[in-house]
């Protein structure tokens, strides 16, 4: 059978040979050579196994001393991981930390300023702020956020409305999506009004990996006096980021995906400096005055930088394997992987359409721009949830989104060109073979 794509393999694999990233694909140890979901749980590295075993060897030989005798002091190491990541989101490193999870840093963050912004029935703070409370210079008791969001930031919303006594159905308005793939930024500007305290949006989607302008969306919630606070959980590692520059207020991700620190691993956010004194809504001693904090006073005194968000003590060992993954990605540079991911998203896209021109019932769910699109792309096909089990059959570890998309992330540290080729047969193979067929949908998502 003659081949469907307009590009031949040799092609891919050449590039692959010019690839300056492609060495750094010895350094990661994925379960399967067509790794294609690091916008899930990316895989281990040499670099995060060697900080989290040496992390777990100052637990044995230092004990309780390694929170100030580790190589990097596990005392101040989610301020020293801030830092370290702060490059990545465009932040002074005071105004960036790691701590919990992005769940919880939702439930923290929107709490916070909604505190500030919204009319809260008898809203009484026991944590006074060490900055002047007029530091938030907006107001409304709406949350905008859009219908295609990752469930637990509405979780999380609905959650901070209901424990002050607002109405989440009254409170959370949500941007409704033209084609169930995107968000178009008119309908934004539409949902905004003197009632929207906080515009909340993802940076990119987790399904369709639609990017959004981050300063076009923040300049936006600024000219309707409200906040601008992103979830970056599908960017920060994959797409560098100017969060200081474009003015943003606060922002949340992981690091379990592009930054391959391990499944569950501690979580980053982003508070823009004005505001740092504020008292978190969930405070606890791992956020209080660094300073004071072994004083262990009954009043908690925030620590005027991001890490007041933090609430208990540093997780080190779901910490630790970012430091190594932080270094691997410094060599590799940001610019350079988000160069790359462009290219690889881009090739996939066309191998797709080669398929679609070709009679298979695949399609691109992905914006085309590469301004507007992550670092994933959605390849849509009516039974995607069965060929994506004899994808991940056959090796090729996609996931699968309902309804109908296959996620298919090539990752740029560890996918080069050749192997956006493969899988782009695979997908082929799957069909032409009726593969797919053979498998029952599946109950859950894996
Ligand atoms: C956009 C987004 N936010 C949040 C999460 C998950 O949050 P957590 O890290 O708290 O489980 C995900 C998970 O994939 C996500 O895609």
């Amino acid at each position: 059978m003659s081949s469907p794509f307009s590009i031949a393999r040799e092609a891919a694999a050449a590039r692959d040979a010019d690839d300056p990233l492609a060495p750094f694909r010895d350094r990661f140890d994925p379960p399967s050579d067509l790794y294609m979901d690091g916008n899930s749980l990316g895989p281990v590295s040499d670099d995060a196994e060697r900080t989290l075993d040496r992390v777990v060897g100052e637990w044995r030989e230092r004990g309780i001393e390694g929170w100030t005798e580790g190589e990097q002091p596990w005392w101040e190491y989610a301020e020293y991981l801030g830092e370290r990541l702060a490059p990545y989101v465009g932040a002074d490193a005071d105004e960036v930390v790691v701590a919990n999870s992005t769940t919880v840093n939702i439930h923290t963050l929107i709490g916070t300023f909604l505190d500030r912004v919204a009319d809260v029935p008898a809203r009484e703070l026991d944590a006074p702020d060490t900055v002047e409370e007029s530091v938030v210079d907006a107001s409304g008791s709406v949350v905008v956020a859009n219908e295609l969001d990752f469930p637990t930031d509405h979780y999380a919303i609905r959650a901070q409305f209901r424990q002050r006594g607002l109405d989440p159905d009254e409170h959370l308005r949500l941007v409704e999506s033209r084609d169930g793939r995107t968000i178009e930024r008119e309908d934004v500007a539409a949902a905004m009004d003197d009632d929207v305290g906080i515009l909340f949006m993802p940076t990119a989607l987790y399904r369709s990996g639609q990017l959004f302008d981050v300063d076009a969306l923040t300049e936006l919630a600024h000219e309707h006096d409200a906040l601008a606070g992103f979830d970056a959980a599908h960017t920060v590692g994959a797409v560098p980021h100017e969060f200081s520059a474009a003015d943003v207020d606060f922002a949340v991700w992981c690091s379990y995906k592009y930054l391959n620190a391990g499944p569950g691993s501690i979580a980053g956010l982003y508070v823009n400096e004005r505001y740092h004194g504020l008292a978190p809504a969930l405070p606890g001693w791992w956020g209080n005055e660094k300073a004071s904090q072994f004083d262990l006073e009954l009043d908690y005194t925030p620590e005027a930088s991001a890490g007041a968000w933090q609430i208990g003590t540093v997780p080190m060992l779901s910490a630790a394997p970012l430091e190594g993954s932080l270094d691997l990605l410094d060599e590799a540079g940001i610019e350079r992987v988000r160069e790359k991911s462009l290219e690889l998203t881009d090739l996939l896209a066309t191998l797709v359409d080669d398929l679609a021109d070709a009679g298979y019932e695949y399609a691109v769910g992905t914006p085309r721009q590469g301004e507007r699109r992550g670092g994933h792309v959605a390849v849509e096909h009516p039974d995607a949830d069965r060929v994506s089990q004899a994808l991940r059959e056959r090796g090729v570890v996609v996931d699968y989104r309902p309804p109908n998309v296959v996620r298919i992330c090539p990752a740029p540290l560890y996918v080069g060109f050749a192997d956006v080729y493969d899988v782009a047969e695979q997908l082929r193979e799957v069909v032409d073979s009726g593969e797919y067929e053979s498998f029952a949908a599946s109950e859950g998502v894996s």
